[in-house]
């Protein structure tokens, strides 16, 4: 609270001193910068860059024709970046090349699924498709990267474009963090398209907005009794110690074991994945996972062992969106939206590596609409029949742009607080 209370204070006067744009300019910037992303120079690039890599999917670390179609892109626009950031990721730099720093972030990885949809830009790699947007989120950035470049001038510090790795399962922000990317970073956002908003619309919530998630122990258990017991135990697990009012889930979608219905099997594997909203509810679910599985074994006289990471699959936290950083995007979203299209949502049951980010600095994470009523219902997230309205990229690269530029007019950099705290105290 003290900490917010100067950043405040230096804010109000820095802004009276130097004389910077009045409210109603600052108001303006989202309107001029969607209309902007609407000439038919900035949707062409998002619309072609969009096709091309929905074309040609490429899986978590994979994204080598990704990485290298962004870079295409960022050197046509003379914006200089740094490559590879783990892996096959890019991360661009816009303005002073001073502080502030505002990240703005697009996952780039597609799914191991078949698509399904006939249309001209189909995927052509089979068993790869984009069916969770992150084709249009990079195009979204590509976009943003287009309005913030042709407005470099008016940038009052440096905006930090994130074309992260993997998002799905594999951990690429995880990654990006552990480059340092973050380091003098003040603050970020992400988006994710949805299928059910309405296109002009977007919704987020101060505070816990997507759950953590975990895979849940792989276990080699003798025999299908005790595996049984497992999963009754593990479903009493949410029902009956967590508390209600902080959700959790706990799903079994695996149960191999046994070659023929006349013998008992050696050995049982279980697996699936469970979520909490809180990293303490995260962590006791994760050590009662543990404990019953072990038990319930014991009673059988069987021999458990637990797995919280097969196939390379890493635990997300829950994503915790920053207050302040909420508040800034709603501000932004409905000088550009109307007030009334920035909608509040319930926390999610889904989860995002956007949380290993906005565990580190301040972030906001939203969600982006694409449902025009107009046309037939969007296939939803994860679906073979998942397709992308458009329409909606403009919106996802003004949001962007100007989330970004308004936060370097109206926030300061960390670093000038901690500076100027020391010189205060000497
Ligand atoms: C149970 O597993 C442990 C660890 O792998 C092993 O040391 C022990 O011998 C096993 N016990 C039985 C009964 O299989
Ligand atoms: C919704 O779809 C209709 C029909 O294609 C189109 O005319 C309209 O511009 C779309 N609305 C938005 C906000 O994109
Ligand atoms: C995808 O769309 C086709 C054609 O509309 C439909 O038959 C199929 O059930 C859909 N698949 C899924 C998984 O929704
Ligand atoms: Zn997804
Ligand atoms: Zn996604």
């Amino acid at each position: 609270m003290g900490f917010w209370r100067l950043f405040t204070s230096i804010l109000i006067l820095n802004l009276f001193l130097s004389n910077s744009l009045s409210s109603a300019e600052l108001s303006e910037i989202p309107t001029n910068f969607l209309n902007y992303a609407k000439q038919p120079e900035v949707v062409n690039l998002m619309v072609d860059a969009r096709r091309r890599i929905h074309q040609n999917p490429e899986v978590g670390f994979e994204e080598f024709e990704t990485s290298k179609l962004i870079r295409n892109e960022l050197d046509k626009m003379g914006i200089e970046y740094k490559h590879p950031i783990a892996v096959t990721g890019v991360v661009g730099m816009i303005g002073t090349g001073e502080p502030p720093f505002v990240a703005i972030r697009a996952d780039m990885d597609a799914l191991p699924m078949q698509e399904s949809v006939e249309w001209e830009h189909k995927s052509k790699v089979p068993g790869k498709m984009h069916a969770c947007g992150h084709d249009a989120h990079v195009a979204m950035l590509l976009g943003a990267a287009k309005i913030l470049q042709d407005h470099r001038q008016e940038l009052k510090g440096t905006v930090v474009l994130v074309f992260q790795p993997p998002e799905e399962g594999a951990g690429g922000a995880k990654k990006v963090v552990e480059d340092g990317i973050l380091e003098n970073i003040d603050a970020i956002f992400g988006l994710h398209v949805s299928v059910d908003l309405p296109i002009g619309s977007v919704a987020s919530r101060p505070g816990a907005l997507l759950a953590g998630s975990g895979s849940i122990p792989q276990q080699t258990i003798d025999p299908i009794l005790a595996a049984s017991n497992v999963i009754v135990s593990l479903q009493h697990l949410v029902s009956r110690e967590a508390d209600p009012l902080d959700s959790q889930v706990v799903t079994v979608g695996k149960f191999q074991g046994g070659e023929a219905f006349n013998v008992i099997p050696d050995s049982v594997t279980i697996g699936g994945t469970f979520r909490a909203f809180s990293t303490a509810s995260f962590m006791q679910l994760k050590k009662r996972i543990e404990e019953v599985i072990k038990a319930e074994a014991a009673v059988q006289r069987c021999n458990a062992t637990v797995d919280f990471s097969p196939d390379n699959k890493i635990s997300f936290p829950v994503t915790t969106n920053n207050k302040v950083m909420h508040k800034h995007l709603e501000n932004v979203a409905g000088d550009m939206l109307g007030t009334e299209n920035v909608k509040d949502m319930q926390p999610s049951m889904g989860s995002e590596d956007f949380s290993f980010y906005s565990e580190v600095i301040p972030g906001c994470f939203f969600f982006l609409g694409m449902a025009n009523e107009t046309r037939a219902k969007l296939a939803s997230w994860h679906s073979p029949n998942f397709t992308i309205n458009e329409d909606a990229l403009p919106y996802g690269a003004a949001l962007h742009a100007s989330v970004a530029t308004r936060y370097l007019l109206e926030f300061e950099s960390k670093s000038h607080i901690s500076d100027r705290k020391v010189h205060d105290e000497l």
